[in-house]
């Protein structure tokens, strides 16, 4: 059988070593022929020795530090050309593991070149969902998703002929589930980033503390089933067992379940329609015996909220949601700002933003970057 090529973008972060793992699980399977990555030269390097891949995009640090090193045989790109990895003729599979919003025109440039696209990243479908899957349609570029809960909704819709009643995406409820609102304030970035269930980037660590990770979702559920914003409903699940629900009008429902491991959904949007083993240990439920759920608590976490108004509303809304989010998550984890004002400032700028409705890629990037001023000015009390 002819492997799989495969381009892995942001491969030195939390899902790009995720996807490598499952490469080196079916050596016979898989090609490599794309890394890409942003600072981390030194992990990229060990990547490159390892996968010998063809391309390589990589910031500015680490392509001069390439220029030194005399690689063989490899061809870089700036990290801002990396679409054109995602357009490469040899590539069967585009992996997006890259964070933020640096994944919207390799997500793009995928799709237009009729390819597969495994998204991981979902800053690009939250800001650009629509634009994302109508190019999808022109082009005949297909998406599986690798976000767990997306990946669980794909496998208990595929092959289904029915339109779900209701989507019910759960969330292990991040490590402030327990913690009253109260202390909050006194929260520091290392705490926030000992998630219980998953070992993730810092970013999406603290989106989900907050639980504006699962508002994120809500709106990539939204685009990439084609879903009113209404039927997409969240359920807190500690033991994240259960990665995701549909919901049918007759009144069944199905669920996908598996060990919190992201090889599993990296995987499968690999090998689709295929399964292989995936090696890894398979999920006991004998042993959790219980598994809970509850409805989320809107006053405790209110970025969940904010979030499905944004879902409602849509036009540019989305896109200053996200980048005020990016913006003061990292001034949380600097250190500039408390826990609780993340949400505070993101709200003041989504308040601030005057929707334009079905935008273009030009209004959404001129949104984002408003956005990101608006909470500079906040954060920084410019
Ligand atoms: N981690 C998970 O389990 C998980 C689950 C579901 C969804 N996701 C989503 O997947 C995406 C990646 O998450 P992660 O946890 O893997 O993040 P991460 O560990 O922080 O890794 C991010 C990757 O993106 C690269 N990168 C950073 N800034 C970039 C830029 N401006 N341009 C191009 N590449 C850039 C990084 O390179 P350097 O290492 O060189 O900085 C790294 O390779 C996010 O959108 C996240 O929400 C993650």
């Amino acid at each position: 059988m002819k492997p799989c090529c495969v381009a892995i973008l942001g491969s030195t972060g939390s899902i790009g070593v995720n996807a490598l793992k499952v490469v080196d699980q079916h050596p016979q399977a898989f090609r490599v022929i794309a890394l890409s990555a942003y600072n981390n030269f030194k992990l990229l390097e060990a990547q490159i020795r390892k996968y010998r891949p063809a391309y390589v995009a990589v910031g500015a640090q680490g392509l001069a530090h390439f220029k030194k090193t005399g690689l063989k045989g490899i061809k870089f790109y700036k990290i801002e050309d990396c679409a054109q990895l995602a357009s490469l003729s040899q590539v069967d599979v585009v992996v997006l593991g890259m964070r933020g919003t640096s994944a919207l025109m390799p997500f793009l440039a995928g799709l237009r070149t009729g390819k597969r696209v495994a998204p991981a990243n979902k800053e690009a479908l939250v800001i650009a969902g629509e634009v994302i899957m109508r190019e999808a349609g022109r082009h005949g570029g297909s998406i599986i998703p690798i976000d767990s809960e997306q990946s669980a909704i794909f496998q208990c819709l595929d092959g289904q002929r029915s339109k779900p009643a209701l989507v019910h995406l759960t969330a292990s409820g991040g490590p402030l589930r327990e913690v009253p609102a109260g202390q909050f304030k006194r929260m520091t970035p290392e705490q926030i980033l000992r998630h219980p269930r998953w070992k993730m980037g810092p970013k999406i660590t603290v989106d989900s503390a907050t639980l504006m990770n699962k508002g994120f979702e809500v709106i990539e559920a939204k685009h990439l089933f084609n879903l009113r914003w209404d039927k997409i409903q969240v359920l807190i699940h500690p033991e994240a067992i259960i990665h995701s629900m549909v919901e049918f009008e007759d009144g069944s429902w199905l669920a996908q379940l598996g060990i919190t491991d992201m090889r599993l959904p990296i995987q499968y949007a690999l090998t689709y329609p295929q399964r292989l083993s995936s090696g890894l240990k398979s999920l006991d439920l004998a042993r959790w015996g219980k598994l809970h759920f509850y409805k989320p608590d809107l006053k405790k976490f209110p970025s969940l909220g904010l979030a499905y108004e944004a879902a409602r509303q849509a036009g540019t809304l989305p896109a200053v949601l996200n980048a005020a989010d990016e913006e003061a998550v990292e001034a949380f984890l600097k250190g500039i700002i408390g826990f609780p004002q993340i949400y505070k400032v993101v709200e003041k700028v989504v308040l601030a933003h005057r929707i334009v409705k079905n935008p273009g890629l030009e209004a959404i990037l001129a949104a984002d970057q408003w956005a990101r001023q608006e909470a500079g000015k906040i954060i920084y009390k410019r």
